[in-house]
């Protein structure tokens, strides 16, 4: 055999060089790279040399020509495996450093807070009434807290003791009554109004007191409102919300805001251990009364033309109870294997 051309010997270190170049490639950009480097049109370096093929002797043409396609088939051969592979790895990134078996990371389901929950429960049985909603600052002065609502500033409610100050005549509300004195000023009766909101007190944290809770608060006046009509409508939400066989019962109580005033309670039917129906305990589910007409002077309305009643109720309170949550600091704990209980989702 006569002596091998230079180029055959160049081509075999090409191609080793290019092989073990291709395996180790991350991804199809670097792919690409390789590619042109010894395939491609311009500078190549096998196609270079196949480009120089004819300023070679006629008999080492065919030896150099034949060994330079073989090294270029086997480089496009191995430029499309790896392509593949690199692909089938999830990628550009590390191939190969993904587990395909891994289970997916699961989806969180977002949910609404029981306590919320109640909320747009009670506001959407007195919406189908044609209440509408109403809402007020959180920062309010001792006139829309108390005075407006005929409580002078030496009643209880209004001391140190009970009521976050913030400085001067302004506090935290400490109930959302302020919003009916709001309402009113602003509108003419005919009113019909539900406002939810947060009340904050200097009050204890325990299972029964939060000094931050959320209190939704109803006002309705118009000429010709009476007592009637104020325990026709407490006693149809009370039944909407519990079920048509619950017992509603108005005792006698004092606000410094209505004349005559109440408590509500409610006494609910239920399903007992053994299955047999029975009723429950007498609970109470709100303060109300007919509003008094110091408040409706207060605001500018005229209390021989109108008359109304009021509530105000904890819906927190209320979520205690449909949902049986012994303690009111669960709701504000935010422990997602509490509140995942009340998302579509799964529980983690
Ligand atoms: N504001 C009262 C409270 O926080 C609740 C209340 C009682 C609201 C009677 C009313 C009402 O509108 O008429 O304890």
């Amino acid at each position: 055999m006569s002596h091998q051309n230079p180029l055959v010997l160049t081509l075999q270190d090409l191609e080793t060089e290019a092989l073990s170049a291709i395996r180790a490639a991350p991804d199809a950009g670097a792919l690409e790279d390789l590619r042109v480097s010894y395939l491609g049109r311009k500078e190549g370096r096998i196609s270079e040399i196949l480009r120089g093929l004819g300023g070679l002797e006629a008999d080492q043409r065919p030896p150099v020509g034949a060994e330079a396609n073989r090294v270029k088939d086997v480089l496009q051969q191995a430029l499309k495996a790896r392509e593949t592979e690199v692909a089938s790895a999830g990628g550009d990134s590390g191939a190969g450093i993904e587990d395909l078996t891994l289970p997916a990371r699961q989806r969180w389901k977002g949910g609404v807070h029981p306590v919320n929950r109640v909320v747009d429960e009670i506001w959407s049985i007195f919406r189908s009434m044609g209440f509408v909603r109403a809402r007020g600052p959180e920062a309010e002065t001792e006139w829309y807290n108390f005075v407006a609502l005929n409580t002078p500033l030496d009643h209880p409610a209004a001391d140190e003791q009970d009521t976050l100050y913030l400085r001067d005549s302004a506090l935290l509300r400490s109930h959302t009554s302020p919003v009916q004195v709001r309402t009113m000023e602003k509108y003419e009766p005919p009113i019909r109004i539900i406002a939810p909101g947060m009340a904050y007190r200097r009050d204890s944290y325990d299972a029964t007191h939060t000094p931050a809770f959320t209190q939704i608060e109803g006002l309705v006046v118009d000429e010709g409102i009476t007592f009637i009509d104020f325990k026709a409508t407490l006693a149809e939400f009370a039944r909407r919300f519990w079920g048509s066989g619950t017992k509603v019962r108005f005792r006698p109580s004092f606000f410094p805001f209505t004349e005559p005033s109440a408590e509500v309670d409610v006494k609910r039917v239920i399903t007992k251990k053994d299955g047999t129906r029975g009723e429950s305990d007498w609970i109470e589910i709100m303060g109300a009364g007919m509003v008094d007409p110091n408040v409706l002077e207060n605001v500018g309305y005229d209390p021989e033309r109108y008359t109304g009643f009021a509530f105000g109720m904890g819906p927190a309170r209320i979520a205690m109870l449909k949902y049986g949550v012994p303690d009111l600091r669960i709701f504000l704990q935010h422990d997602i294997r509490f509140l995942s209980q009340f998302t579509t989702g799964r529980a983690p």
